[in-house]
């Protein structure tokens, strides 16, 4: 678990990015790195209409497809969409804030956040899917969203 986040966190910093496919151009890098986000956000929703808010029935099948889901997205190597030039300043169709690159260890530690925090959440949905522990899990990673989000992603 701690390897993946290790690597995810890796990938993470730019500097040391070893790609592994040919680099995107900075629109691909922009477009798929949010629909990443979406994806994830999606799945997030799921969880949160069974676990929490009760408004649909819980299925602990659906809530083991939305968390592998979302530890596919945060084990993916995201830092790959993170290339440099991908900031703000230099394009008009992202959120992502030029500090990103001034911070390598802010984002290192973030992105470690949100990998173990998925992590755990498939984890427990793997061994059966209690509802309350998903339920604590869900906010934890919900944390490591915002945590992200507070620093690197624009309003
Ligand atoms: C490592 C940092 C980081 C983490 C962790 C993170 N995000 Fe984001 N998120 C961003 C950034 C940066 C953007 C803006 C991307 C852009 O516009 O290029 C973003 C954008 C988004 C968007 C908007 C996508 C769009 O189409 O513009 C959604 C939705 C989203 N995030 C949801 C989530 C959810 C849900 C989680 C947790 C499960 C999450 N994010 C975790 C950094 C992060």
């Amino acid at each position: 678990m701690r390897k993946s986040g290790f690597f995810v966190a890796l990938a993470l910093s730019a500097a040391v990015a070893t790609p592994v496919v040919a680099q995107m151009d900075v629109k691909d890098q922009i477009e798929t790195r949010q629909s990443a986000f979406t994806f994830a956000g999606w799945n997030m929703g799921k969880i949160k209409a069974q676990a929490i808010d009760g408004d649909v029935a819980y299925n602990e099948q659906q809530i083991l497809a939305a968390a592998n889901a979302i530890a596919a997205v945060a084990n993916s190597g995201l830092g790959a969409l993170f290339g440099p030039g991908t900031a703000m300043d230099k394009n008009d169709n992202t959120d992502l804030k030029p500090e990103f690159f001034d911070k390598p260890d802010k984002a290192r530690e973030v992105a470690i956040g949100f990998a173990q925090a998925s992590n755990k959440l498939q984890e427990i949905a793997a061994n059966g899917g209690d509802k309350a522990a998903i339920a604590a899990q869900f906010s934890e990673v919900g944390k490591s969203c915002k945590a992200c989000h507070d620093e690197f992603r624009a309003e």
